[in-house]
């Protein structure tokens, strides 16, 4: 028994990562192999503690959740057990109406766990003034400070299996899995681990270069034949690319403790592509830019691992990091940047699997502002169409942007799609969605300016990160590029 040899603090801390075991005598005659995620290892013993901590987490750090506050839920049982015990733990009073169909035991149950109990009838319809459904939402309307978690149409049930369950599921097939199944109540579970599995989200690279890019030239690339990067089923797909030109192969930077493999920089873009071998121990690696980047991106090559961002604008930036491949809100863990902000010659390396675990391989992008033609910060929303408008100096020909408060996708818009304001169409950073056909963003000569009320770009008092490139540098002298 390797589990939990340590003290846990909390029964909170316990919720997730359940084991994955092999089935053997009730699979032994089909093919391939089985396994089954354990989820009554969870503390509140099923699968629904993951959405209850998911959901009052997100409202506490939304700020519509206090101490002493009310949490309010239609439930069958499980949801409401979890609710009710993560309740208990951080000092909500949780109120749950539950159907006549459910068990006594489970009324019981939810009771002894400190919930109020409203037993509704269950041959009513939905809409009808005595289901549980109503019942729930009549109590949430009549008490003051509540909150109604709203499993069934509550995104961030979906969210909380694609940010939990799906990468667990990932990391203990280490990436084999070809067939889910799961159990469906509100379609939470295998909406949000469907998702997750089909993203690819941190799988190391493919070395399948005609599903993607087959060669780079000076000028260009060529692209494979399959889908991503070339599919050609349909007429109406259209494929977009995003380059960051460097220098060439590069040459191996000495300056750290860790000699590069390469490092191509382009010293007048300010941008620098470094490959490098992990450690497993604190280090620096040498980045190449004329001064300290402002944003520095690492990914593993050979693993699946995160994409990990260090952007100067996340608050306390040397201990956090932000995912590109997921919606996640920045983490904060000291091994990634041990706590060391970069300077004009190294990026220091904690000692994290994402950027520096002993024998893998790491790409590392790295970026630095150039007066008119990039700029790497960060802005405040105003929950507001006419929103706020962040000056940069030079026409965005890309912006990528990303709430760096709470959970979101990053945003990518850009001026070769449907052309000019206001058709600036989102695509996400994080997963395979097509673009998004409401139009928020307008690219302006001389920045970006949101139109439209949204957790991605623009709620009131929210912190943003942005990344925005311009037109192409002018000549030497960097001038800003004017108006159309
Ligand atoms: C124990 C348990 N497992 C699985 C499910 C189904 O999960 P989902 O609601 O995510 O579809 C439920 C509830 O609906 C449940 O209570």
């Amino acid at each position: 028994m390797i589990r939990n040899q340590q003290i846990t603090n909390s029964l909170l801390d316990l919720i997730g990562e359940t084991p994955l075991v092999q089935l053997h005598r009730i699979t032994e005659e089909l093919p391939g192999r089985y396994y089954a995620k354990i989820e009554a290892f969870n503390p509140g013993q099923s699968v629904k503690d993951r959405i209850a901590l998911y959901i009052i987490e997100n409202a506490e750090k939304e700020g519509i959740l206090k101490a002493g506050n009310t949490i309010i839920e239609t439930t069958s049982g499980n949801t409401g057990f979890s609710l009710a015990m993560i309740a208990m733990l951080k000092g909500y009073t949780c109120k749950l109406a539950i159907s006549d169909k459910s068990s006594k035991d489970k009324v019981d149950a939810l009771r002894a766990m400190g919930a109020e109990v409203y037993v509704c009838a269950a041959n009513v319809a939905a809409n009808h003034s005595k289901s549980y459904y109503e019942v729930a939402k009549r109590i949430h309307r009549e008490t003051p400070n509540s909150v109604y978690i709203n499993q069934y149409f509550n995104e961030l049930n979906i969210e909380a299996h694609y940010a939990t369950t799906g990468p667990e599921i990932w990391q203990q097939t280490e990436g084999k899995i070809t067939h889910l199944v799961a159990a469906s109540g509100t379609g939470g579970t295998i909406s949000g681990v469907g998702k997750y599995l089909k993203s690819d989200a941190n799988t190391n690279q493919t070395t399948n270069s005609s599903q993607s890019i087959s060669a780079f030239t000076s000028d260009g690339f060529t692209t494979g034949t399959g889908n991503p990067a070339n599919e050609s089923a349909s007429t109406t797909l259209g494929f977009m690319s995003w380059n960051w030109k460097a220098n060439g192969q590069g040459s191996s930077n000495t300056a750290g403790s860790i000699n590069t493999t390469y490092t191509s920089v382009n010293s007048t873009a300010d941008f620098s592509i470094s490959t490098y071998t992990g450690t497993g121990s604190t280090a620096t690696v040498g980045h190449g830019l004329s001064g300290t980047p402002d944003v520095v991106l690492v990914k593993s090559t050979n693993d699946n691992t995160d994409w990990r961002m260090y952007h100067k604008d996340i608050p306390s930036a040397n201990t956090r990091a932000i995912k590109l491949n997921d919606v996640d809100y920045w983490n904060t863990d000291n091994s990634w940047w041990n706590n060391t902000s970069p300077t004009s010659t190294l990026v220091t390396l904690g000692s994290s699997s994402t950027v520096n675990q002993s024998g893998n391989l790491y790409v590392m992008y790295c970026w630095k502002s150039v007066n008119g033609f990039s700029k790497y910060g960060s802005f405040i929303g105003n929950g507001n169409a006419n929103g706020s408008f962040t000056y940069l100096g030079f026409k965005p020909k890309l912006l990528i942007v990303k709430n760096q408060g709470a959970s979101a996708s990053w945003v990518m818009v850009d001026d070769k799609r449907l052309g000019y304001n206001v058709k600036n169409r989102e695509l996400f950073a994080n997963n395979t969605n097509v673009e998004e056909t409401n139009d928020q963003i307008d690219l302006l000569s001389n920045g970006f300016k949101m139109r439209a009320n949204s957790t991605s770009i623009n709620t009131a008092g929210r912190s943003y990160l942005y990344l925005a490139w311009g037109q192409t540098l002018v000549g030497s002298n960097n001038k800003p590029c004017t108006a159309r």
